[in-house]
């Protein structure tokens, strides 16, 4: 990846100073690596930083701003569970208690075995069907105190 910045972008780039169009690239760069790791590996940001002339510290503050960029492994399953209003109200801390019991983790953290992380979210807008999570891009919902066991599984299937 040794182009030039307007050799990557084309014509545009005449248009947008050098620092946005550095800018813009980086993110590209960041989805691309983050779908193939599931999280940005710091061996690959060095990298980036050297193929584009961009300080690390540059490359990471660009990186850190966005909450779409990860910087630990991630698990295969990423499981969410809604902690917004009606979710809390029907008994949403019960389900991610559960699930925290059952994995071991807490919020925000990943299995060991990298098979699932563990994560809260505000109202998905589901809330007719409080409690609610997602498994990726699966909703589950009306997770009662049976029903948390069928979606334990379904995370380790
Ligand atoms: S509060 Fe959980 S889906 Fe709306």
């Amino acid at each position: 990846m040794n182009l030039k910045v307007d050799e990557i972008i084309g014509h545009v780039g005449e248009v947008l100073p050098e620092s946005r169009k550095k800018r813009g690239i980086l993110i590209h760069a960041f989805q691309k690596i983050q779908k193939e790791y599931n999280f940005l590996p710091e061996e690959e940001l060095r990298k980036l930083s050297k193929n584009l002339a961009i300080p690390l510290s540059d490359v990471y503050s660009t990186a850190t701003f966005y909450k779409q960029f990860y910087f630990t492994p991630r698990g295969k399953k990423i499981v969410r569970v809604c902690t917004g209003t009606a979710c809390h109200v029907r008994g949403a801390d019960k389900v991610l208690d559960k699930i925290k019991d059952e994995f071991k983790i807490d919020e925000g953290e990943t299995t060991s075995d990298l098979a699932m992380t563990l994560e809260t979210v505000g109202c998905i807008g589901c809330c007719g069907l409080a409690p609610v999570a997602t498994i990726n891009e699966d909703i589950v919902g009306e997770i009662d105190m049976k029903k948390v066991e069928g979606v334990i599984n379904l995370i380790k299937k």
